[in-house]
């Protein structure tokens, strides 16, 4: 079988939520799709060892929030590489509840939710299939869908990319040529010429000077979530991303850039 094959299906992007009792949970989702139309049917594959799926169990409910464009890599993160087990997502997460103050969904970076209700549920082995009914649904922003092409594009940091250090903005002033760096106060005087804060003009930004190169090495590297596999140059075909759960066909053998 030729798996990049599989890597022309499109997807979306979206966050998955539940509750149960109060606790609120979600987690980042490729794979909701519409089915059916009369009634409308969703269905999502949500992994098994993932708490959004014991609590869908639960719960019987769930509302998705549709990323668009605007959607954060801190986002993504937030829901897609930590576990309702370990932390609680919603604490200090902006949201709004839907369903009668019940079912969270985002306030960020999401252009509609729908709130659906369990009506079968597939076990597909490692994976367990929601069908629901679409029982609520809200547009809220005409902002571009976030398709998973677009989130690898450009939301991703590429693997082994290093940050550039942001350069604080830099006051030169035109009568010595001083350089304050950072905020000019409005009551600032050059210590040097002692003229006033009018006399400085804020210097441009030039290109940002590139990060130095370090080595490069071979590794296998998660395309869904950018995790570098440390283990050595095999990679183990049911290995499963410890970040996003993915499988070994979501990874690729590439050059990475290490210190
Ligand atoms: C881009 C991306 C797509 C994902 N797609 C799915 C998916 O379709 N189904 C799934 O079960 N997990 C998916 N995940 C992984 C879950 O979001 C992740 O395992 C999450 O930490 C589970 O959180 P929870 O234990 O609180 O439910 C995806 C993660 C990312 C980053």
């Amino acid at each position: 079988m030729d798996t990049s094959a599989l890597f022309k299906i499109s997807y979306g992007l979206y966050v998955l939520c539940t509750r149960v009792g109060e606790k609120l949970n979600g987690c980042i989702v490729n794979t909701v799709t519409q089915v059916t139309n009369d009634p409308v049917v969703v269905a999502v594959a949500v992994n098994k060892a993932n708490r959004t799926a014991d609590m869908i169990c639960e719960s019987r409910e769930f509302t998705v929030s549709m990323l668009n464009i605007e959607t954060s890599f801190e986002l993504i993160k937030h829901f897609g590489f930590a576990s309702g087990r370990e932390v609680d997502k919603f604490q200090g997460f902006p949201h709004q509840l839907a369903g009668e103050d019940r079912l969270p969904y985002l306030e960020e970076a999401c252009s509609a939710y729908l709130l659906c209700r369990v009506i079968e549920v597939k076990d597909l082995g490692t994976h367990l299939m929601f069908f629901a009914e679409v029982v609520e649904s809200k547009t809220l922003s005409d902002t571009p869908a976030l398709t998973y092409d677009y989130y690898q594009q450009h939301i991703k940091p590429r693997p082994g990319a290093k940050a550039t250090p942001p350069r604080p903005e830099r006051w030169v002033c035109d009568v010595c040529g001083y350089v304050h760096e950072g905020p000019l106060p409005k009551d600032f005087i050059c210590p040097l010429c002692g003229v006033a804060a009018g006399h400085f003009h804020r210097e441009q930004e030039s290109a940002p000077v590139a990060a130095p190169k370090g080595k490069t090495v071979k590794r296998w590297v998660c395309r869904v979530c950018g995790y570098v596999y440390e283990g050595g140059d095999v990679l183990p075909p049911d290995y499963i991303c410890p970040l996003c759960k993915h499988g070994a066909e979501a990874f690729d053998y590439i050059d990475v850039e290490v210190d």
